[in-house]
């Protein structure tokens, strides 16, 4: 991949990239005696304006967690409406998202989407290729470690074919082989919800990032919310290995 080395100072700036692992839309909707999938609706609602929020705070990139490869295991209906709302959401934003020159990405396996949700997000990531002001990447029937048996099963293939000598198998070109190759690591990973775990999201990528844990259901992450994480990325020393003294005046507290 083509990061650039990490700069110590980068937490002084807004994070480049935020990876979200939107949790808690089943226990908001719990709490107010509403059905899981009212929660799922909420949840997919607040996405549009933390994107929103993303674009006038400066970040340029924004991962969320949409599905993962473990959520398979959820009731049938539950999965399925979550299908079908994803594709209503997008189909309902789209225009906004145009208006805003949002990049779509997808990152998982999408050989296992429906195709009524596959087909139109092929359709916007060809569409909004070209758009270089924000990124916008959904993690569909993701998972970190099935990424990288995937780039394992890669590196393997080269290897065998001679295109690739095993001593040359470093970081890069572990890198260049997920489905991430070519965007930038997360700065900041946020969890909603008050539950403290990575639950297989971006584990390889993350291995600098800051993380925010915050006990807010994701219906109810807004504006406020994501300033408030930002805030507290804002206040992170950032060493990558170095020591304090090491790094530049700019990036101490
Ligand atoms: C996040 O909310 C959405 C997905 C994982 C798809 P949850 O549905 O996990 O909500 P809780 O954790 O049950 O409250
Ligand atoms: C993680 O949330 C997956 C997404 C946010 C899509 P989960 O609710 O599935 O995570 P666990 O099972 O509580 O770890
Ligand atoms: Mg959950």
């Amino acid at each position: 991949m083509s990061t650039p080395a990490p700069s110590p100072a980068a937490n002084h700036v807004p994070p480049r990239h935020i990876g979200i692992i939107r949790d808690g839309n089943g226990r908001w909707a719990a709490a107010k005696g509403l059905p899981r999938l009212e929660g799922h609706r909420r949840g997919a609602e607040r996405l549009i304006e933390v994107i929103d929020a993303c674009i006038d705070d400066g970040v340029s990139m924004l991962t969320v967690f949409a599905f993962s490869a473990e959520n398979w295991k959820r009731p049938l209906d539950e999965v399925s409406g979550l299908f079908k709302l994803g594709e209503w959401i997008l189909r309902a934003h789209l225009s906004r998202l145009e208006k805003r020159k949002v990049r779509l990405r997808v990152i998982g396996d999408m050989t296992g989407v429906p195709e009524f949700v596959r087909r139109p997000l092929e359709d916007v990531m060809k569409s909004s290729r070209d758009n270089t002001a924000f990124t916008l990447v959904v993690a569909l029937n993701y998972g970190a470690r099935q990424e990288m048996a995937a780039a394992a099963q890669a590196l393997a293939a080269d290897v065998a074919a001679g295109r690739l000598a095993p001593e040359k198998v470093d970081w890069p070109a572990v890198e260049a082989r997920l489905q991430t190759a070519g965007m930038p690591d997360p700065d900041l990973i946020i969890r909603t919800s008050g539950e403290f775990r990575l639950s297989n999201f971006l584990l390889l990528q993350s291995a600098y990032a800051e993380i925010v844990f915050t006990s807010v259901f994701w219906p109810d992450f807004d504006k406020a919310q994501l300033r408030l994480a930002l805030a507290e990325y804002a206040k992170r020393e950032r060493r990558f290995g170095q020591t304090r003294e090491q790094l530049p005046p700019s990036a101490l507290r």
